[in-house]
């Protein structure tokens, strides 16, 4: 009875020493791949300021164009009495509302969209700025826009036949030329007149 007992013990401790080595190595590659998909999250959370692109904000569709915040005379951007920057714009089929918008340079800007009709998106140039607008729903996201110019805004949703033609203009002025302008809380775009 002792024979075999003290003949299988070593091996016993072997395997189990084994066991635990693969067992660490693996604990190993696990915790790395949890730290690479942590880093990833703060990476595009902090420095790409990626974020999921719409809160879960409703809004009565039926009622959107006869009062309260994208009413037409609302529409456009506005700088709050708080100094926020604050861009509201519907999409529709096949347009945006307003069709030119005008943000400041290195400020940061937010936008609030929704639409009246099929889901729509919008993306600004190659920039981060990009959403989906869902009838229903208002599309909430702030960015930075870091340099002058202009960046086409088209519709990157499937709505219908008119979508390879429904796009708006974003134009990057500078700040305080943006300021000068809309300090009495006025909406601004730049919609020729
Ligand atoms: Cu609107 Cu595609």
């Amino acid at each position: 009875m002792s024979a075999p007992a003290s003949s299988t013990l070593p091996n016993n401790g072997r395997a189990e020493a084994t066991a635990l080595a693969a067992e660490r190595r693996w604990a190993l590659v696990v915790g790395i791949i949890i730290g690479l998909l942590v880093l990833m999250m703060i990476v595009t959370g902090v420095h790409w300021a990626a974020m999921p692109p719409s809160r879960v904000e409703t809004i009565d569709v039926k009622t959107l164009h006869l009062a309260g915040e994208f009413v037409e005379s609302n529409l456009g951007t506005a700088v709050d009495s708080d100094g926020k920057v604050t861009v509201r714009l519907v999409a529709q089929q096949y347009s945006f509302e307003p069709q030119c918008i005008v943000v400041p340079a290195g400020m940061p800007v937010t936008f609030r969209a929704t639409s009246t009709d099929a889901i729509h998106g919008f993306v600004v140039g190659t920039t981060n700025a990009n959403t989906m607008v869902v009838p229903g729903f208002v599309a909430t996201f702030t960015t930075t826009f870091h340099e002058r110019g202009e960046h086409l805004m088209p519709c990157h949703e499937y709505c219908g036949t008119g979508h390879e033609a429904m796009w708006a203009r974003v134009r990057v002025v500078p700040a305080e030329d943006f300021l000068a302008k809309g300090r009495n809380g006025e909406r601004q775009s730049c919609v020729p007149r």
